[in-house]
């Protein structure tokens, strides 16, 4: 470590980011967690990428089902995004799932409601790097929502808008 972990954290928290909802299927298990750490990464062929905590319980999940969607929030979206970020306790409480509104994609993983756009991707590489997991996914389907609502924002550890 160059520097101590504050001012890392503090750094890295002054690039503003959009935030996602990931989501996944695996044996009728569905699950979603709350990701800023999304990028593009190719155009030809099209890929994408995420980066997990390896602490985070939906690591299992893609790993075995090799499939994910990732689901652009809006600034509407705030409870989704705080929702999704809340560790299930206990598994047999159900999943953090109930209570939002969504369809299912071609691939059987969630497509959020009204959120700004999705992307429904296999993945294609599997990544450790340190303490987080980077899941690169071949993009397969997509889709932008007929409204156009603004992005919500994560900027210094605070929900933003622009
Ligand atoms: C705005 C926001 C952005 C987040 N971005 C990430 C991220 O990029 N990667 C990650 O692993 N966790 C991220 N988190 C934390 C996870 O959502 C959180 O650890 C969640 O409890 C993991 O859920 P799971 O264990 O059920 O998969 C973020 C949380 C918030 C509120």
């Amino acid at each position: 470590m160059i520097f101590e972990p504050d001012l890392y954290r503090a750094v890295l928290g002054r690039f503003a980011s959009g935030v996602t909802a990931v989501a996944t299927v695996y044996e009728g298990d569905f699950h979603g967690t709350t990701v800023s750490a999304f990028s593009a990464v190719s155009i030809d062929p099209p890929l994408i990428m995420i980066c997990i905590n390896n602490d985070s319980d939906i690591n299992t999940l893609i790993s075995r089902s090799g499939i994910f969607s990732v689901n652009i929030l809006s600034e509407q979206q705030v409870g989704i995004s705080k929702t999704l970020a809340q560790k299930n306790p206990n598994s047999n409480q159900g999943s953090k799932l109930e209570g939002i509104k969504y369809s299912l994609g071609e691939n059987g993983c969630p497509i959020f409601d009204d959120t700004l756009a999705f992307l429904e991707c296999d993945v294609y590489e599997d990544i450790i790097a340190g303490d987080h997991r980077i899941y690169i996914g071949e993009v397969e389907r997509g889709g932008l929502s007929d409204k156009m609502d603004k992005p919500l924002i994560h900027f210094e550890g605070k929900y933003s808008s622009i």
